[in-house]
């Protein structure tokens, strides 16, 4: 990708560029709970978004994406957005930097990803990343701390790209380490590295290739349930409640709210039980975990959908060790821990069915985990 990147870049500006890229990411567990102050358990992945960038002497920033082969130009003031939702993320991040009273000039950039678009995979959280870390280093001496590179790219999405995210994308992109997971306390923000190597398992994604776009999505109504019930509550976040606090108030609360929050305070103790299990190799209880999570998924927070609970059923029927929709929902991926001995049978059932029922295969995603946002010299 880099030489791509070099020709491109030296064909259409004629200087040197320096390269930078930060990563996608999983999720083993903990979902819609970062936004509620609970606990995820993410890793940044061997999909990543590149950019070759060199400062341009004007306060002018010339963008173009090899991926889409669409050019974008703009200022660095708020007024000068650009109309491209995707350059609009480059723009966001350029501004959030200033408002935190760091420096940006104006650049050149190219810039191209193999983090598949809309699967859950956080491509967004990775391009945030992978500019927000750029900047930090270009024209800031790396004075950023890297958890307020994480909140660039989370305000990002708030405020330039119409999306609620939680910080766990953008944390697990700036924050990834290769071999390992990272459990990280949404509301302390402290964090542990977990080294993940599961003998004689393997982890693959199975994209069911539903679009999933966050945008518009009734993501932001899933997290404004979860407010109105902390609220009526009287507690910050979910976090803080319990299923005795939420079933005293249940007919207060309204049954779509009850089930939303339902499923966030079970979601808080299941990331709990899998550390644990992890701790002790103890993979069947990560497993259980992952399909209960699934479960609650679909059943009570309502952001699964009929392919992603077939990929589920498959999962299920092969005797895979756990399964689970992955990411904000809405279609994407599944997640799936597999025993080695399984993973060709499995594999192949899911292609097979699944294409049978919707005519298409599910993309299969090995998943390696891997380091986040770094310079690539
Ligand atoms: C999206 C958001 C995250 C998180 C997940 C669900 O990926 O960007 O902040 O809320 O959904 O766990």
């Amino acid at each position: 990708m880099k030489e791509k990147l070099l020709a491109l870049f030296s064909e259409r500006f004629g200087t040197t560029p320096v390269f930078y890229a930060s990563s996608g990411r999983i999720n083993l567990i903990g979902e819609h709970t970062d936004y509620n102050g609970g606990f995820v358990f993410p890793g940044a992945i061997d999909k990543y978004i590149m950019a070759a960038i060199n400062v341009n002497g004007t306060d002018k920033v010339r963008v173009y994406s090899a991926d889409l082969k669409e050019y974008s130009e703009f200022g660095l003031q708020e007024d000068e957005a650009p109309q491209q939702q995707w350059a609009r993320y480059i723009f966001g991040v350029c501004r959030e930097v200033i408002k935190r009273g760091f420096t940006v000039k104006g650049f050149d950039t190219v810039f191209a990803g193999n983090v598949p678009l809309g699967a859950g995979l956080s491509s967004s959280a990775a391009l945030e990343s992978c500019f927000a870390f750029a900047m930090n280093d270009m024209f800031n001496e790396n004075k950023i701390d890297k958890f307020e590179l994480a909140k660039i790219g989370q305000s990002t999405e708030h405020n330039y790209c119409g999306v609620n995210c939680g910080i766990m994308d953008q944390f697990a992109s700036v924050f990834g380490k290769k071999n390992c997971l990272m459990r990280l306390d949404c509301r302390s923000l402290e964090y542990e590295y977990f080294p993940f190597d599961p003998q004689g398992y393997r982890l693959v994604l199975l994209n069911s290739k539903v679009k999933h776009e966050l945008v518009d999505s009734p993501y932001n109504k899933r997290r404004a349930s979860c407010e109105r019930v902390a609220h009526m509550l009287g507690v910050e976040t979910l976090r803080d409640a319990t299923m005795e606090m939420l079933d005293a108030k249940r007919d207060e609360i309204g049954e779509e709210d009850y089930k939303r929050a339902k499923y966030v305070i079970g979601e808080k103790q299941r990331v709990l039980d899998v550390c644990d299990a992890l701790e002790r190799g103890d993979y069947e209880t990560v497993g259980e975990r992952m399909y209960e999570t699934h479960y609650g998924l679909s059943r009570d927070y309502e952001v699964s959908c009929e392919e992603l609970d077939y990929l589920n059923d498959i999962a299920k029927e092969c005797g895979v060790t756990g399964s689970r929709i992955m990411g904000g929902g809405f279609g994407g991926c599944t997640i799936n821990l597999v025993k080695e001995d399984l993973y060709d049978h499995f594999v192949a059932v899911a292609r097979e069915k699944f294409n049978a029922k919707y005519g298409h295969e599910p993309v299969v995603i090995d998943v390696v985990i891997s380091d986040g946002a770094r310079r690539c010299d």
